[in-house]
């Protein structure tokens, strides 16, 4: 499919696909959406809740690596918290360099020896991006996740359900549940009530949470 670079409103870049009138992040502000959706909502509360142990690795797993903004976002707020933190991004179609560079996150998010390690590091290889931050870049479909009992916070982060209503079933949430430790938190900006409903089917605690600016909730699930 066709991709376009875009610029949102917060004057960070994201890509747009024609064909489905569909983005990577908000145009609202591509940035601003990943911080507060997946940072604040996902990592800084795992990391205040109960479940985290202080010292220990927190395991991230991100279903949608796209263009990194994430993990990009992650290892920064590791570096300033001093946290160790391992991440495991999955995709089923990496972007290209081109499309990474014209990309520019580094612009307002600095720490270009991060990001060059993040898009350097080889697909299917353990990479030690910082200190305290290890990265696993694996491509594949999210139906083949099936890792068990080793993530204490996930990043869902599909295309929404409007264009791939089939990432946002019973089915694909069960393998996601199994991939979670007890008290592991998953974030996702999706708000929708189909997608809350499959949620708490499959076993999640899941309540509405404050979106970030031009959307009024996000979902966040907890495994009991
Ligand atoms: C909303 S974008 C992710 C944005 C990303 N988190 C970022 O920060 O750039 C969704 C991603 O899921 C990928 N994707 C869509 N369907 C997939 C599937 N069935 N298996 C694996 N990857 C898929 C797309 O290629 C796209 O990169």
């Amino acid at each position: 499919m066709k991709r376009e670079i875009i610029t949102t409103k917060d004057g960070s870049k994201t890509i747009h696909i024609p064909e489905w009138n569909e983005q990577y992040h908000s145009t609202h502000g591509a940035i601003q959406e990943a911080k507060h959706v997946y940072i604040e909502h996902g990592l800084a509360f795992f990391c205040a809740s109960e479940g985290f142990v202080k010292q220990s690795q927190v395991s991230v797993l991100e279903i949608g690596f796209g263009t990194g903004l994430n993990a990009f976002l992650t290892a920064i707020k590791a570096k300033d918290l001093n946290l160790n933190c391992n991440y495991v991004g999955v995709e089923g179609f990496p972007i290209s360099n081109e499309e990474l560079q014209a990309l520019n996150y580094t612009n307002t998010l600095n720490n270009q020896s991060i990001f060059d390690a993040i898009h350097q590091c080889e697909w299917e290889k353990e990479c030690y991006i910082s200190e305290n931050f290890s990265l696993e870049k694996q491509q594949k479909q999210f139906s083949k996740i099936a890792n068990e009992n080793q993530f204490n916070v996930v990043y869902f982060d599909a295309f929404g359900p409007r264009v791939q209503p089939d990432l946002w079933t019973e089915t694909i949430f069960k393998s996601i549940y199994k991939t979670m430790k007890p008290n592991g938190v998953l974030v996702t900006y999706c708000a929708q009530g189909h997608a809350r409903r499959a949620m708490i089917s499959v076993g999640f605690k899941v309540e509405k949470v404050e979106g970030p600016p031009g959307k009024r909730h996000m979902l966040r699930a907890v495994k009991k």
